[in-house]
């Protein structure tokens, strides 16, 4: 698949592992609520693949309010974030419900996973891909019919051209895009997606 021009002047580059923690401050739910963003789309039991969980901000409150019948499937490139995740989750009770799982830069690793998620979520994380373009095909490939996709992107660190791209490429990949059922209060760049 061709990449707009735009694409070449994006230097995608990961958040260094000592930065992860401090994106669990409390205050950050003033702009990036769980409660709004993503809960509303989680019903207990569902299966969630979520992209790049950093500190596990949207991470925890998801595995809690999925309850015991429900799965979380984390993908997370770096090594130190995956052990610092998994440490979180433990102290919390919640390792029984989310797995942190290695993949690639250019590779989630969810072949199994394919067409049985109710949820995919890729917080903050495209723009520091190097093929956010194949990432979102294998999110889309690993949906259910009628399940969704939440994509959003901080506006200081991802160009709105990259954000387009990544709203073309989802829907060439299968995917509508549908409202958010809270709106988006932040104008942050966010897209509710629903697999077809
Ligand atoms: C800016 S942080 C956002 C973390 C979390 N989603 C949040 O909003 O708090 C981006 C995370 O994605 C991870 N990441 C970067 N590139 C990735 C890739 N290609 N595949 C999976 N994870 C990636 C980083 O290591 C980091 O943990």
């Amino acid at each position: 698949m061709e990449k707009p021009s735009q694409l070449s002047v994006h230097h995608p580059s990961v958040i260094p592992a000592w930065l992860v923690p401090f994106l669990s401050l409390p205050f950050r739910r003033l702009w990036d609520s769980p409660q709004r963003i993503v809960l509303p789309l989680v019903r207990p039991g569902d299966r969630i693949l979520e992209v790049g969980p950093g500190s596990g901000f949207f991470t925890v409150p998801m595995a809690r309010a999925l309850g015991a019948d429900g799965r979380v499937f984390c993908v997370e490139l770096q090594e130190a974030v995956q052990r610092r995740l998994r440490r979180t989750l433990e102290r919390r009770g919640l390792l029984d419900i989310v797995e942190v799982r290695a993949c690639g830069e250019a590779d989630l690793k969810v072949k199994d996973l394919e067409g049985a998620m109710d949820l995919v979520v890729a917080i903050h994380v495209l723009h520091e891909m190097p093929t956010p373009d194949r990432a979102i095909a294998q999110m889309a490939s690993v949906l259910r019919p009628g399940g969704r996709l939440l994509v959003r992107e901080p506006k200081g660190h991802c160009p709105a051209s990259l954000f387009r791209s990544e709203v073309d490429w989802a829907i060439q990949s299968g995917l509508s895009l549908v409202p958010h059922p809270e709106g988006n209060r932040t104008g942050a760049c966010v897209a509710l997606f629903e697999k077809r």
